[in-house]
């Protein structure tokens, strides 16, 4: 064990000697973090621990590591930064000795939970000018479910697969209700708010926590007594990376009946799709809280995708009500327990074992961008009949149109940091594609970005709103990209009030309090409140 590990130590120091010249950087005036010290921060990592838990960039299982997680192609070239060291935590002290270690030694630190942040930014950064390391928690994922008490604590490192899948096998009767993809890590998604098929009738996944355990700016351990309100609101949604790392949630979970009923059908535009869309926006958002009604566009065609908490002949007189044109007929509804409607949303088959929830995900196999509005009053159907035009393009992609109303209007927009309660429903911009190239991934962005821009007119305004989840570095950057450089408030109001609207100044006062070095910093992080502003908080 001893010569393994001054083996590792070896290892470890001599790629920081090599690294050490390139990256040592003087403390300039505007952060309040010491010189970057590559070296000592590996040395302090090899003496606080064990072996196999730190791998740097020498390690051979080094690629495998950072590319466990990551969901983008975009992400894995050789000119993408890469994180200094991961450290592939196993237990609390490892996050607490990473925190300490990088405070000491000026390397920063980013907590990596499922890795699907939509610009990579667990694992990446924008520049390479200093060296970051990555904690990533994939192996805190234990979830410990309390049927009697309809609660469960959950690792930051479980997915959303894991958390639905032990829910369900230790009670029918108890659901979560978080996001669709099942290889999301519950870190980040908890942190950013996350939604999914029972929004409308249970809100956000960050409603239902209601302790955590968070590793702070400073290495110490805290609960929700000991952190305080104010840091405990600020982890429920106002975006991963800012405040600290969560290592582990308590949720209070949601009463599912034995039997919902699922449909997907498909209305083509020359089948009346744009007339149904218009009429969809302000039907959907208002149908009773039992039923969730999704629409994906894509190419020439509609997707109306529903889960009814129910049976079938409810979810039939629900619809015949109030909205009958959509002509849903009984063959179209399929019923089933709330755990296979998850894997009918994650993979739209059925008949799968529930089993399939477990996998955390091959290797990536798309580039994507995504972006992110929100609809406060029903588009025009003429827009509608435009967007089309769109899907005609080269390079298109999706669109995903997520209803609210139900339980999400009920919630006061400062309750949580999350502040888009009162909207009709949120629309996700989404390009994918397969080749590889400049050529390609400007065709999608291009796509994205221009079908983005022609929707301004038609959604929120005063900020443009969007969703904290769906990150989008095309709203702004700290610092310019520089993650070295302090990230301005009045420089980061651009995209943080669009995520977080008045919600944004008070996320600030409290990172001012729990972080003030703004040691957890990434290019889109929250940046301290300048004392100057700061009388919100005690
Ligand atoms: P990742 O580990 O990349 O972290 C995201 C951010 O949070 C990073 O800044 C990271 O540093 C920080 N972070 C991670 N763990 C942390 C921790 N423990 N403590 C503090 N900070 C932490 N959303 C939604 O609402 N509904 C949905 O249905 C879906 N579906 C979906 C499908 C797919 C395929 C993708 C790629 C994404 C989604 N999302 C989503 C978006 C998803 O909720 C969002 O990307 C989450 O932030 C991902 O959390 P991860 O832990 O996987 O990301």
């Amino acid at each position: 064990m001893a010569t393994a590990r001054s083996f590792a130590l070896a290892l470890l120091v001599a790629f920081a000697a090599i690294l050490h010249h390139a990256a040592s950087t003087t403390q300039t005036a505007e952060t309040a973090a010491p010189a970057t010290d590559a070296t000592g921060f590996l040395q302090c990592l090899a003496v606080d621990l064990p072996a196999g838990v730190v791998y740097s960039n020498a390690s051979q299982s080094y690629a495998s590591v950072l590319q466990s997680s990551i969901k983008n192609l975009l992400f894995v070239t050789p000119a993408t930064p890469t994180p200094l060291a991961i450290v592939a935590a196993a237990d609390a002290s490892h996050v607490q000795a990473a925190v300490r270690c990088g405070a000491r030694h000026g390397i920063r630190v980013r907590p990596r939970s499922g890795g699907h942040d939509y610009e990579g930014l667990s694992y990446r950064s924008l520049r390479a000018a200093r060296p970051f390391a990555v904690v990533d928690l994939a192996a805190l994922r234990a979830v410990r479910v309390d049927v009697k008490r309809e609660t469960a604590w959950v690792g930051s490192g479980a997915t959303l697969g894991e958390l639905y899948y032990a829910v369900a096998n230790r009670s029918k009767r108890l659901g979560f209700p978080g996001g669709l993809g099942p290889t999301v890590g519950v870190g980040g998604h908890l942190c950013g708010g996350g939604f999914g098929t029972l929004l409308r009738k249970h809100g956000l996944a960050a409603d239902h926590v209601v302790d955590a355990v968070v590793v702070d700016a400073k290495g110490g351990l805290l609960d929700r007594a000991s952190m305080g309100e104010d840091f405990f609101w600020a982890i429920r949604g106002g975006g991963g990376g800012s405040f600290g790392i969560v290592l582990s949630w308590k949720l209070r979970l949601v009463r599912v009946p034995p039997t919902v009923t699922v449909f997907t059908i498909h209305r083509p535009r020359n089948q009346s799709a744009t007339a149904l869309l218009t009429n969809w926006q302000q039907v959907a958002p208002a149908l009773p809280s039992d039923m969730f009604l999704r629409v994906v566009l894509q190419n020439q065609d509609a997707q109306f995708q529903s889960l009814y908490l129910g049976k079938r002949s409810g979810l039939l007189a629900t619809l015949s009500k109030n909205f009958p044109e959509l002509g849903v007929t009984p063959e179209d509804c399929i019923e089933m327990t709330w755990i296979q409607s998850v894997l009918y949303f994650a993979f739209y088959v059925t008949g799968k074992p529930v089993e399939l929830l477990l996998d955390r995900g091959a290797k990536p196999e798309r580039f994507f961008k995504a972006k992110s509005d929100y609809v406060s009053a029903p588009i025009p159907s003429h827009v509608w009949e435009s967007t089309w035009s769109w899907f005609l393009k080269d390079g298109a992609g999706l669109l995903i149109l997520d209803p609210y109303g139900g339980r999400m209007g009920s919630v006061a927009p400062a309750a949580t940091p999350f502040p888009h309660r009162q909207e009709l429903f949120n629309l996700q911009y989404y390009g994918f594609w397969f080749e590889n190239g400049t050529e390609a991934s400007e065709r999608h962005m291009a796509w994205i970005r221009d079908l983005h821009a022609f929707m301004e007119p038609y959604v929120s305004k005063n900020p443009r709103g969007a969703y904290a989840n769906y990150r989008d570095l095309d709203l702004g950057v700290n610092g310019g990209g520089d993650q070295d450089s302090a990230a301005s408030y009045e420089e980061a109001r651009v995209w943080g009030e669009k995520y977080f609207k008045a919600n944004f100044e008070r996320l600030a006062a409290v990172k001012a309090k729990v972080d003030p070095d703004d040691f957890f910093r990434n290019e889109q992080s929250i940046p301290p409140l300048p004392s100057s502003r700061n009388g919100l908080i005690a």
